[in-house]
């Protein structure tokens, strides 16, 4: 079965790392060349540039838009960009110019998905049912999904507007969506559950994670199933039964190429329970 994967934009320009149109271009091209063919972007990744600089290598790249499928998200606020505050918008004037603009921005007529990045807390319903009804008429927007929403807050959406998934912060250190029903709501639905983040801090040089005993256990498992340790903690998200599409945030293809290998690998349930454990730092109830 070909692996569900989708290739990760955002570190594609962050605060150590600006990937130039022709790096950008080749990453496409090897992604494409591998049959990798859904990309993942947002109105706001790399402080609102990272939609133009994948438009430019796209065109650069020689790839039929048809070919690929493409995803954004609007509804964040960066501090700075229509109030002093960080802010939600799920408003219909925000959304339709945030879509405009993305088109523009990515050379395309139409957007195969569009997320609503967070869970408005102002969020109006009906005023969201009706921009995204709108949108799906024009023609401008495929399908429809949204990023953290709680079980709720999805139903109530879904209800009015199928949704193709809730895109969640899952991995080995970000488990919440195991006991808060948000996996068991998208397996319920049959839905695809997108993950992102999904090697949590891992290999996160700033992070001030002090769980040993976890990269222990990592490593040693590692060793014993003679895997990588990013494929371990891919392994260990897609044991969870519910059509897990992990999105890949790596700016190298090599190691993209690598990580697939993870749907190969199968983790047993025991070593499965003890990274959690570990993780979680205490036995299950
Ligand atoms: N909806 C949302 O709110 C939301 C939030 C966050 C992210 N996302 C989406 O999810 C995608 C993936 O998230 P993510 O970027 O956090 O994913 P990730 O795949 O968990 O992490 C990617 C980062 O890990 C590094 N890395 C991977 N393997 C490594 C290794 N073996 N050794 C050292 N470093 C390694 C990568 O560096 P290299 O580039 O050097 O390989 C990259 O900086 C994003 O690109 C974005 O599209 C969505």
């Amino acid at each position: 079965m070909k692996p569900q994967v989708v290739i990760g934009t955002m570190q594609w320009k962050n605060n150590t790392k600006c990937l130039s149109v022709e790096e950008a271009t080749d990453l496409i091209k090897n992604c494409y060349n591998e049959n990798l063919l859904k990309f993942d972007l947002a109105d706001m990744y790399g402080n609102y540039t990272t939609e133009d600089l994948f438009g430019q290598a796209l065109s650069k790249s020689g790839i039929k838009r048809s070919n690929l499928k493409l995803s954004t998200k609007c509804g964040i606020l960066s501090p700075g960009t229509k109030y002093k505050v960080k802010a939600y918008d799920t408003s219909k004037i925000h959304i339709i110019n945030s879509v405009n603009n993305s088109l523009k921005n990515l050379k395309t007529d139409y957007l195969d998905v569009l997320f609503i990045h967070r869970q408005d807390l102002l969020i109006n319903f009906e005023e969201l049912e009706s921009t995204l009804t709108e949108l799906k008429l024009s023609g401008k927007v495929k399908n429809f999904g949204v990023c953290n929403f709680s079980t709720y807050a999805f139903e109530a959406l879904n209800n009015k507007i199928p949704l193709l998934t809730n895109q969640i912060n899952f991995s080995l250190t970000q488990y919440k969506a195991l006991f808060n029903d948000t996996l068991f709501q998208l397996g319920n639905l049959n839905k695809k559950t997108q993950i992102y983040s999904p090697l949590g801090n891992y290999f996160d040089k700033n992070s001030n994670d002090t769980r040993e005993n976890l990269k222990n256990i990592i490593n040693s498992l590692s060793e014993k199933y003679n895997a990588d340790i990013d494929q371990i903690l891919l392994a260990w998200t897609l044991k969870v039964p519910y059509k897990i599409t992990p999105i890949l945030g790596s700016t190298n293809f090599q190691r993209i190429k690598e990580q697939i290998n993870a749907f190969n690998l199968t983790l047993s349930t025991e070593d499965w329970y003890l990274l959690l454990e570990a993780s979680r730092g205490v036995e299950l109830e």
